[in-house]
């Protein structure tokens, strides 16, 4: 819509002006003097126009506040509305106002055309329109923190000594073993309807984890990570699942301890959580205000507390003694629903609970074997968090060859996976790592409801704009 030549073009004369300094819209409000001849470029947020004065603010998505323009009411237009894309140039001064340190006091404003679009709609309606919702304030102030979240995560990591590894998003192996992959074919390949061929000779998928490639550097590097996109064609409309989202995930070798692994979540949650409140105040403190009132307070004093650890079959025997029903009876062996982890969390005083030593039968192969009974169980932990559920997930793997060859010739994986194997034939020693969400770790720190609103292009089941 922005594109539209006439919009631009109006644009584009305004090189033709007296040279002006070029500011974004953060740098004018933060400015210490006054300054002649200013350009901001920027989308109106807001028009005021009075009898003697026209007020305007505009926003580059630089920070959360706008900048204020004041103007000579005969330079307001038609097009100037809600959404417009200007150009403004004139002198920047001191602002009388309390709140503002600089306004800019315009000479000339250019417009492009109008963004047809209301200020104030719920995320829900901007949603449908992913190519225009992040000239929305909330959308605004979330993509601000993803990219303060993104830079800390890796900060945390390349501290911590650890090594990033670019895992592939194009595998062969399904390292969840739960069927919700995407499988890859080339365009000619979707239209042959006889017999198939493989662009790669093999079926291959979009990863659903990075682990098992991490796993193959925990040979080498002893601390390792990656964060990238992954992907589970997951048929659900939750308010917590994405057919694509982030995650991060790390490994370490030579260790022997579910605690080794927590320690890290921990940390990565503390430390990160801890960067982004001190870098983005204003835009976290949008979320806090409007979104979720008393996450902000939630937050400090997680952050003080060290996180609460139950075992699996606790939270069972919590779970069977609980006053209420739950649809799904809780029962040693089946899996925690929705609805069991959030009265876990709510039991423990609505903080975050690492769940440990999962049922054997319920948990991928390359999970570490307990040896223990006769509830069988492997070295596995859950992060569950208020709000959403699960935010990690981990466990220490199985570096025995015997262990490993014998569960996988079960369940049939043998071929598949000698290369796996092999990892534990030639210097195999013990390691464990986890994977966090991405998006359901900003959703719990900014406490948004809904996943889809954390991510800038969601895609889920019957759903794939843009
Ligand atoms: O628990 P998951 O399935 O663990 C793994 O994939 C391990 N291989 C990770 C590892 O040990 N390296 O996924 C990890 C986390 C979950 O706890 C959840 O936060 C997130 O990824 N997740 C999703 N987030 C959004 N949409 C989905 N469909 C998700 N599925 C998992
Ligand atoms: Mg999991």
């Amino acid at each position: 819509m922005l594109g539209a030549r006439g919009g631009w073009r109006a644009l584009r004369r305004c090189a033709s002006l007296p040279r002006a300094v070029r500011l974004r819209v953060r740098e004018a409000l933060g400015a210490r003097e006054p300054a002649d001849a200013v350009r901001v470029q920027g989308w109106v947020r807001s028009v005021r126009s009075q009898k003697e004065v026209l007020f305007l603010h505009i926003n580059d998505g630089s920070s959360l506040e706008s900048l204020q323009v004041v103007a000579d009411p005969s330079l307001e237009k038609r097009d100037l509305t809600f959404g417009s894309a200007v150009e403004v140039q004139g002198k920047l001064v001191k602002s009388p106002h309390r709140m503002q340190n600089m306004e800019l006091q315009a000479e000339t404003i250019h417009v492009s055309f109008p963004l047809k679009m209301k200020e104030r709609h719920p995320l829900e309606y901007v949603r449908q329109f992913p190519h225009l919702r992040c000239r929305n304030n909330t959308l605004g102030a979330l993509l601000r923190i993803r990219s303060e979240a993104t830079a800390g995560i890796h900060s945390f990591f390349q501290d911590n000594g650890y090594v990033h590894i670019h895992t592939p998003i194009i595998t062969s192996n399904d390292c969840e073993g739960a069927g919700e992959l995407f499988q890859i074919e080339t365009s000619r390949e979707a239209k042959e309807s006889a017999e198939k061929t493989h662009f790669f000779n093999v079926p291959a998928f979009l990863t659903v984890s990075g682990q098992l490639h991490l796993e193959v550097m925990a040979g080498a590097f002893t601390h390792v990570f990656t964060f990238g996109p992954t992907f589970r064609a997951e048929n659900s409309q939750s308010r917590r699942h994405l057919a694509e989202f982030y995650m991060v995930e790390a490994e370490l070798s030579f260790t022997e301890n579910l605690q080794d692994i927590m320690q890290v979540m921990e940390d990565l949650f503390k430390t990160v959580t801890s960067t982004v409140l001190s870098k983005c105040p204003c835009d976290v403190e949008l979320f806090h205000k409007y979104i979720a009132p008393a996450q902000k307070g939630r937050l400090e004093q997680i952050l003080k507390h060290k996180f609460m650890i139950i075992s699996y079959s606790e939270a069972v025997e919590i779970l069977k003694q609980a006053p209420q029903t739950f649809t799904f009876k809780p029962e040693w062996g089946c899996d925690l629903q929705t609805e069991h982890e959030k009265y876990l969390v709510k039991h423990c005083g609505e903080v975050p609970v690492f769940v440990v030593n999962y049922p054997y039968d319920l948990k991928p192969f390359y999970m570490r074997d307990n040896e223990d009974g006769p509830q069988h169980t492997v070295a596995a932990v859950d992060l569950l968090v208020p709000g959403v559920g699960e935010l990690c997930g981990g466990s220490l793997r199985e570096e025995r060859l015997p262990f490993l060859e014998s569960r996988l010739q079960r369940l049939g994986l043998t071929d598949a996976y000698q290369w796996y194997l092999d990892l534990r034939k030639f210097g195999s020693v013990p390691h464990g790592g986890f994977g966090m969400g991405f998006e359901r770790y900003l959703q719990y720190i900014l406490g948004v409801d809904n996943i889809k609103d954390v991510i800038p292009f969601p895609r889920f089941s019957h759903s794939c704009l843009l």
